[in-house]
């Protein structure tokens, strides 16, 4: 174990889950809006979140004042049904969340190494460090854009990496599909962040991230559980 020991927050259902991350990530975009004016959070894309964005939609915090952001993205335009800023503004620009300002990743650019400079200008408009990232894992143990043994990962994942968008090209997969380039949070920009959740659901998952979390693990989301605090939520 590495100096932060993850926090799991076990649940019986899903709704469960889903109810007490809803309640703890407005709280800490209330605090954000009550103290700075603005709140930012950063979110991944997936089935499994969709069920807190829906919740959470429906809430009454000044949303105006809250900047939404992704924490990864594949490089595809927002038209392409894998896009994660498509599938965040879907599930999450709606009802009273759609006055929040959302921030995608995806520029014009060819390649993702390209857009890094443009990509980072633009989360530099962000409020940061984010009050809230929420990040998935996949069943490879990958979590934001770290997919094991990705081109760039040693850069995205090195604590003292001064930007906070980094482009990676995962090895593709049955994970990956098609769609390897990638442009990712920062490790070190997750490691600033006030709070931050990693939302799991089923036994595979959780058997994944246990091993991921085993001493000496090179899993992607061990790593970063030995680089910051973060608190787990997880549900059948
Ligand atoms: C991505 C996805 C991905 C996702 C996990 C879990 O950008 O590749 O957003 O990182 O978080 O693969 O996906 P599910 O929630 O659909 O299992």
């Amino acid at each position: 174990m590495g100096e932060f020991a993850p926090v799991w927050h076990t649940f019986e259902t899903r709704d469960e889950m889903v109810a007490a991350l809803k309640t703890a990530t407005v709280e800490r975009l209330l605090t954000g809006v009550l103290k700075n004016g603005k709140a930012s959070w950063a979110v991944s894309g997936g089935s499994t979140p969709k069920p807190l964005f829906e919740a959470i939609s429906h809430e009454g915090l000044d949303w105006s004042r809250v900047q939404v952001a992704l924490v990864d993205e594949r490089w595809v335009g927002v038209d392409h049904p894998r896009s994660n800023e498509a599938f965040m503004k879907g599930a999450l620009a709606k009802n009273r969340a759609a006055k929040a300002r959302f921030v995608g990743m995806k520029t014009p650019h060819a390649v993702p190494q390209d857009a890094v400079e443009a990509v980072n200008d633009r989360y530099g408009a962000i409020s940061q460090p984010f009050d809230s990232v929420l990040l998935g894992m996949g069943s490879d143990g990958h979590t934001a854009s770290f997919f094991p043994e990705a081109e760039g990962l040693e850069a995205a994942m090195d604590p003292l990496q001064s930007r906070t968008c980094v482009a990676l090209t995962a090895k593709k997969s049955d994970i990956t599909g098609d769609e390897i380039d990638r442009m990712s949070l920062s490790a070190s920009a997750i490691m600033a962040a006030k709070h931050t959740v990693l939302m799991i659901t089923g036994e595979e998952k959780k058997h994944v991230l246990e091993q991921a979390l085993q001493p000496g693990s090179e899993l992607p989301a061990g790593r970063l559980a030995q680089m910051l605090p973060f608190d787990i939520y997880w549900a059948p």
